[in-house]
């Protein structure tokens, strides 16, 4: 099985490069990455069975020979971030929705089995405090440059399965935590600020929900869509995690020993999204996937001690992360 990861040096991507190598003995992956700021091949280096392949999915002649020669896409490629994505949109325009056209049009060339990974986001939010989860079929609204670029994309699969026939499926996951994280994003941020003695920043009140599932669990139930899903389908991944900023940011102190008001408040994220939550009766029904991190706190606890024993993997990052977003006030 010869597997075509975009986006395999970043986060999601390189976990699911480790998992796929440990689960499939038969598999041969090549990773396409542009080595972003966000990707860092230390987070693949020396497995065995992996090439990486520097290039830009949005490469029509770097893309194409790649994907005749797999059985199978997983599209992880992107800009991931939303607050970089108010300060300069267009990256994510080009990576997120011409990249994605062009993996489209090359699959549509070769006939290879595309899985297009997306986000909740393209959902918008959900108000605190109601009951209601988003639901496959519900309409895209999303709120950022980011998670509208996600949305054009999922679009574009959509169409080129209806009127090309290509055979892809979607996944749309809620917030991932777990090893290979960027240090811009939430979780590692704050731990790695607490490793170095600053106190975490929470923007605005604090009282934003984000459903949140550990990476390994995002990465078997996209193998069990690829499987098992249904052609030109959506499914949404998530794990009943949902917490608000606030109690994430108090559990991550309590792993450091410190008081759970050691925080600062700053700047809010302009048009930030109040709740995400996942309905993911779809995906267990059809797949009969189940997640193996069911305790949040759990699972958090192997995220900080990991952050803790991988210095060297974040530390050449984290000035020059804390000096931009200090610049932003936050
Ligand atoms: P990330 O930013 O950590 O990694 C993205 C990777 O893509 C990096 O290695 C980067 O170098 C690479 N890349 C960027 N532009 C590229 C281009 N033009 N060509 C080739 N490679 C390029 O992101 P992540 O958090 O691992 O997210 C991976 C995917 O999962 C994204 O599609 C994201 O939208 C989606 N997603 C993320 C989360 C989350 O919580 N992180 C949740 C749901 C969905
Ligand atoms: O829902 C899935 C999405 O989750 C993915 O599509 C994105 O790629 C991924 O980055 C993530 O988006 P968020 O914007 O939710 O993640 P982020 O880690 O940036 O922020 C999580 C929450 O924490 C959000 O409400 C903003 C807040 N926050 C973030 C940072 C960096 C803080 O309060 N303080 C911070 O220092």
């Amino acid at each position: 099985m010869r597997v075509l990861v975009t986006g395999g040096a970043g986060f999601i991507g390189a976990n699911f490069v480790h998992s796929t190598i440990a689960a499939y003995p038969e598999a041969e992956v090549t990773v396409l990455d542009k080595l972003t700021y966000a990707g860092n091949p230390a987070s693949i280096e020396g497995l065995e069975r992996v090439e990486l392949v520097v290039g830009d999915i949005a490469d029509a002649d770097t893309v194409d020979p790649l994907v005749k020669d797999a059985d199978i896409v997983v599209n992880f490629a992107a800009e991931s971030h939303n607050d970089n994505s108010l300060r300069d949109p267009y990256p994510f325009i080009r990576t997120n929705i011409e990249g994605t056209f062009r993996i489209l049009e090359a699959v549509r060339r070769h006939g290879t089995r595309l899985h297009h990974i997306s986000t909740d986001e393209v959902y918008g939010d959900l108000e605190i405090g109601e009951p209601r989860k988003f639901q496959p079929g519900d309409p895209y609204i999303p709120s950022s440059p980011y998670s509208s670029s996600k949305g054009a994309s999922d679009l574009l699969v959509r169409a080129w399965v209806r009127s090309f026939g290509i055979e892809a499926t979607i996944s749309n996951c809620s917030n991932n935590y777990g090893p290979y994280q960027h240090i811009e994003k939430f979780i590692p941020r704050t731990v790695t600020n607490l490793i170095d003695g600053i106190r975490p920043r929470l923007y605005g009140t604090g009282e934003q929900v984000r459903d949140w599932i550990h990476v390994l669990d995002h990465n078997t139930a996209v193998w069990d869509i690829i499987h098992k899903g249904r052609i030109g389908e959506t499914y949404l991944i998530g794990a009943d995690g949902e917490l608000s900023n606030l109690d994430v940011t108090k559990l991550i102190l309590a792993e450091f020993g410190r008081e759970p008001d050691d925080f600062d408040h700053v700047a809010d994220r302009p048009g930030h999204d109040q709740r995400y939550a996942i309905d993911n009766s779809k995906l267990v029904e059809e797949t009969g996937w189940e997640p193996h991190f069911k305790d949040f706190s759990a699972g958090l606890h192997d995220t900080v001690e990991w952050y803790k024993t991988h210095e060297e993997w974040w530390r050449p990052q984290k000035e020059a992360v804390e000096a931009k977003y200090a610049k932003q006030g936050q």
